[in-house]
């Protein structure tokens, strides 16, 4: 290249850069980090789909960005994702100046402990976001354990016979969350029950509660935000130790419905709401 046409496309680019100044200014000022565990699981990514179109829906004039918290899954991805600290960096580095995270955790557990810390280191830097505000989980407080209660039985319809169990993951940290999901879906709905994969109720809790109800049939779910590897072993998987299996073994029919709480529209709107509130408490 010559140095004549080298100046002239340096000029054209800074023509350029300059004609796109103003529409990128009035353009994204603002983002959503949507922050999930994340999964392997390639079909259970409906439920980040599902979330993502209400999101972009909610927030047209915002740029919509992932975080997955899950570092194990972040390179085994095509293309490679982002932890929620790298999203935030790479939003302050384009200029932008707030965010707003959606957690899509259930429960405010480790992961989402974990999510807080980030988010606070964040806020202080001089040079970055001027504002950053963190949506609470699912659960929370309780007006939206009596909301989750009510949007899982709405979600759920069953039969006179049949009961509903809902399996979470569980947590040492928040695993109160289960038994007090339990306590409202039960002051609605006495036939529906809650369960934790790593946690109480666990599946002997669980069990003792349905033969205490003489239940010969459940309609098990999962109480996860994606259907992904926990749901698709530890729920419904072929091994003995599946609560399928378990629940079978004790004499239990069971009815499936292997879906992420993402998946469902009701939900999402109970994560977008607390996002809502959040951003009018700053
Ligand atoms: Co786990």
């Amino acid at each position: 290249m010559t140095s004549q046409r080298i100046a002239s496309s340096f000029l054209l680019c800074a023509l350029l850069a300059l004609c796109a100044l103003p529409a990128a200014a009035t353009e994204k000022q603002q983002a959503v980090l949507i922050v999930a565990f994340g999964t392997s699981v390639e079909q259970a990514r409906v439920a980040y789909e599902q979330v993502e179109k209400q999101v972009t829906a909610a927030f047209p004039d915002r740029k919509v960005v992932w975080g997955w918290s899950a570092r194990t899954l972040l390179k085994k991805t095509d293309p490679p994702r982002l932890t929620p600290q790298q999203a935030l960096a790479e939003l302050a580095a384009e200029g932008i100046k707030s965010v707003d995270v959606l957690s899509l955790h259930v429960i405010p557990g480790a992961e989402y402990a974990d999510l807080e810390r980030t988010v606070r280191a964040f806020e202080g830097l001089p040079k970055g976001l001027t504002r950053i505000r963190l949506a609470p989980p699912l659960l929370h407080n309780t007006e939206s354990l009596h909301a989750a209660a009510k949007a899982l039985l709405r979600a759920n319809p069953h039969a006179e016979d049949e009961a509903l169990l809902f399996v979470g993951h569980g947590s040492r940290r928040a695993g109160v969350y289960y038994p007090a999901l339990q306590y409202y879906l039960h002051s609605l709905d006495p036939k529906a029950f809650v369960g934790c994969v790593e946690g109480d109720p666990d599946f002997d809790a669980v069990l003792k509660s349905l033969k205490a109800g003489s239940i010969r049939k459940v309609r098990l779910a999962p109480l996860m935000t994606v259907a992904g590897d926990h749901a698709l072993n530890d729920l419904f998987g072929p091994e003995k130790t599946s609560w399928l299996e378990r629940l079978q073994i004790a004499g239990i029919k069971v009815e499936t419905s292997i879906k992420g709480l993402g998946e469902d529209p009701a939900f999402v709107t109970l994560w977008l709401e607390g996002l809502k509130t959040a951003a009018e408490k700053k």
